[in-house]
């Protein structure tokens, strides 16, 4: 059992013990019912104190149990607090270091509470689209007040112990100990107090019996749905966060937990919640590598180095400044240095300006920068990272001046988009130390980090990496090396579906509305207008040279060679005006598509926005199966991170692989056989990759 009972005294104390957070699965369920059990049966024991070990005191459910039967078996967690609550001796929760989710509901259910400073204490649930489902939504509102109780809940953010115990009149936390190490002692302490109260003849008190009201209620629920509603667009929970707490104001209290049970029990069954929770797990698995053991040695990353200072240069060296961690940049000429430095600045100055980064915050990162043309300079960096122009001549000499002046065991990266990660380690005498870092662009903003893994890419050096990005809080999932790696090989058969598309009788505009109502941040034509059209003209023109069968519409290159480039040159797929975003259609594109189909002898159908998604997102998914099969990915999971991340795949659909699982493989699959008979698209893509047909086969998911 997962929960340790020892009698100090007459106070008997039952630690959880379920590392890492204490989460409250089956065997620590057990162990906190048998603790109890043999408590009440003691005649020496006249309290209980419950607490937990490490590093929490809970973090609520167990996530190893997630969506199994042990999450559900008795007793469960209502039983349990249940348990508590029928407690014919006092029993005191002692909460320290984090409280959440679960681990709240099972200290709301004990007589007492006292907790540490510094305790983060909430009720995250909302955030797996989820409300609390162990009492939560009906006890946190009787002892914090209804308004800051739902604010909890609805938001599921972490709340300080100390503010919790300085609300006026709160009954959450009977005692804010003097620090964590007086913490046991405290909760000793008020254990024999409650004992010797209880022997007085004073009831022991539960939550359940408080009193729970808004001055104001219909009026408050009124507002505080509207609220929600504007925030919580595409998420059912938060909504039935206000629902539930409304509950507790209004009904007896047996009858809201019953309501309580019942949303939570509704909502689980929700695509939404589906997809945060595959979300939830999917983020913990991604930095998991399946032969790269958890503790493997990490190299200490003191320095850093960036060869390059444009846009991308910039971007990844801010990711350091922020994180503390020095950095030198290298380039060839200091025009570029200065340029580069600038932007850094720019971003920085701006950050203050919206008051998201204190004055003292910024010189302290600028202080950790310095620049250089000299690579004699980078002889002291433990790891660098390359980004200059993607061209394999210049990678080449970069890279040959590197392991000339690296010290030995640095980490050397880099962080192309489209070229051979191997043949970049060849160029050095060290091939194990080389390793992709494949930022995305704004570098300093977007999550995603896709770690490219070499064919002789040293375990450790991958681990350190990994290490690496998350220390610089970026969500990393490892790619094996290929063309576009992950995400941008699948975005290739995404964008030239949206191709065909046009060719076939839509507007960029109609395909672009289509895929945002599905949830896309943007449609494949505004995200070209924002990358740079010239970006695909010059991998289609490789393409065209290597791969002579692959079918391309030609709309886009017709679209470059009218030079509109996207919105660095204000006119793309769309016109934009100076200093805005908003994408406004344009009548010469509308007719140069016209014309191309006219030429093509293509009479234009109208086509439903139903089929313009499935195409689109279908045509990432059959990619992907491809680069699963191959062994690029690890798991179905880390390209629905790639893409939740990345590319702005909407989160309540969890990614394009969970998203098919929903959808149903033979589903899947049956459309991309429909797909492949329309003569003006591409057959051979749309054959379903051999991995989904056998999934299919055996009726199984990628995901599942
Ligand atoms: P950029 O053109 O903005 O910056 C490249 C910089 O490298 C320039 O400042 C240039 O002066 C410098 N440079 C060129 N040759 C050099 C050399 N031999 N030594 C030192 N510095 C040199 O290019 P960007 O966009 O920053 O791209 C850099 C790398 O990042 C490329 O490999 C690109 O494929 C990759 N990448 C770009 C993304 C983007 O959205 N821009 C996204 C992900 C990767």
């Amino acid at each position: 059992m997962t929960a340790h009972y020892q009698v100090h005294g007459d106070v008997a104390v039952i630690t959880l013990d379920n590392p890492p957070m204490n989460g409250l699965g089956l065997s620590t369920r057990q162990g906190i019912v048998a603790g109890l059990g043999q408590a009440q049966e003691d005649p020496a024991v006249r309290a209980v104190v419950i607490t937990g070990k490490g590093k929490a005191f809970s973090s609520g459910a167990d996530i190893k149990e997630f969506g199994t039967d042990r999450a559900i078996q008795d007793p469960n967690l209502l039983s349990v607090i249940l348990a508590l609550e029928h407690s014919s001796k006092p029993v005191v929760a002692a909460v320290h270091s984090i409280c959440m989710g679960g681990g709240l509901e099972l200290a709301l259910g004990c007589h007492y509470r006292v907790v540490a400073p510094g305790c983060s204490v909430a009720l995250p649930e909302v955030k797996l689209g989820l409300i609390p489902g162990a009492g939560g939504t009906q006890r946190l509102p009787r002892v914090i007040g209804v308004e800051t109780a739902l604010n909890m809940i609805a938001t599921g953010e972490p709340v300080k112990s100390e503010l919790l115990a300085s609300l006026p009149g709160q009954k959450l936390f009977d005692k804010l100990a003097a620090s964590a190490e007086t913490l046991m002692d405290e909760a000793l302490a008020l254990a024999r107090d409650a004992a010797a109260k209880q022997a007085a003849g004073s009831a022991l008190p539960l939550v359940r019996n408080l009193p729970c009201k808004h001055p104001q209620g219909d009026a408050y629920f009124q507002f505080a749905r509207n609220m929600v509603k504007g925030m919580a667009k595409n998420y059912p929970a938060p909504v039935k966060c206000v629902d539930a707490v409304e509950a507790a104001t209004k009904k007896k209290f047996d009858e809201g937990m019953a309501y309580e049970r019942e949303v939570f029990t509704n909502l689980m069954f929700t695509p939404e919640c589906r997809a945060l929770r595959h979300l939830f797990v999917a983020e913990r698995a991604a930095s998991k590598i399946p032969d790269v053991p958890e503790d493997t040695p990490k190299r200490e990353i003191k320095k850093m180095a960036v060869i390059g200072a444009g846009t991308m240069g910039g971007g990844i060296s801010m990711n350091f400044l922020n994180a503390g961690i020095p950095v030198v940049i290298l380039e060839t000429k200091q025009e570029a240095l200065d340029r580069g430095v600038a932007t850094i600045r720019k971003n920085y100055e701006s950050q203050v300006k919206k008051g998201k980064l204190k004055p003292e915050k910024y010189e302290e990162r600028m202080a950790l920068l310095t620049t250089t043309l000299d690579y004699k300079d980078l002889g002291d960096a433990d790891m660098v990272i390359e980004a200059v122009f993607e061209d394999m001549g210049v990678k080449e000499a970069v890279f040959k001046q590197l392991d000339a002046v690296m010290k030995p065991g640095a980490i050397l990266a880099s962080n192309t988009s489209t070229l051979d990660v191997d043949a970049i380690a060849s160029f050095t005498s060290r091939p194990q130390d080389v390793i992709g870092t494949h930022f995305f662009s704004p570098a300093n903003v977007m999550k995603l980090l896709e770690v490219v893994r070499g064919e002789k890419t040293a375990k450790d050096v991958l681990a350190t990496v990994m290490a690496l990005g998350k220390k610089i809080k970026k969500t990393c999932v490892v790619s094996g090396v290929c063309d576009g790696f992950i995400g941008n090989r699948m975005i290739e058969q995404y964008g030239r579906q949206g191709g065909f598309l046009l060719e076939e009788g839509c507007t960029p505009q109609q395909v672009d509305r289509a895929i945002e109502k599905f949830g896309f941040a943007m449609g494949p034509f505004r995200m070209g207008d924002l990358a740079g059209n010239d970006i695909g003209w010059a991998i289609r023109k490789r393409r065209y040279v290597e791969k002579p069968d692959m079918k391309y519409s030609k709309t886009a290159d017709l679209l470059c060679e009218m030079g509109r480039f996207g919105q660095k040159t204000g006119a793309g797929w769309y016109d934009y005006v100076p200093g805005k975003r908003d994408a406004i259609p344009n009548a010469q594109v509308v007719e140069m598509i016209e014309k191309h189909r006219a030429a093509m002898g293509i009479q234009p159908r109208k086509i439903s926005d139903e089929e313009i998604v499935q195409r689109l997102v279908f045509s990432l998914v059959n990619e992907a199966a491809h680069i699963l099969e191959e062994g690029i990915a690890s798991r179905a999971s880390d390209i629905d991170m790639v893409y939740l991340t990345g590319y702005g795949f909407p989160i309540w659909r969890g990614g394009p692989m969970h998203y098919a699982d929903q959808v149903g493989l033979f589903n899947v699959c049956e459309a991309m056989k429909r797909f492949a008979q329309n003569p003006l698209d591409d057959a051979k893509f749309w054959q379903p990759a051999p991995l989904l047909q056998r999934l299919v086969a055996e009726g199984k998911t990628f995901t599942g």
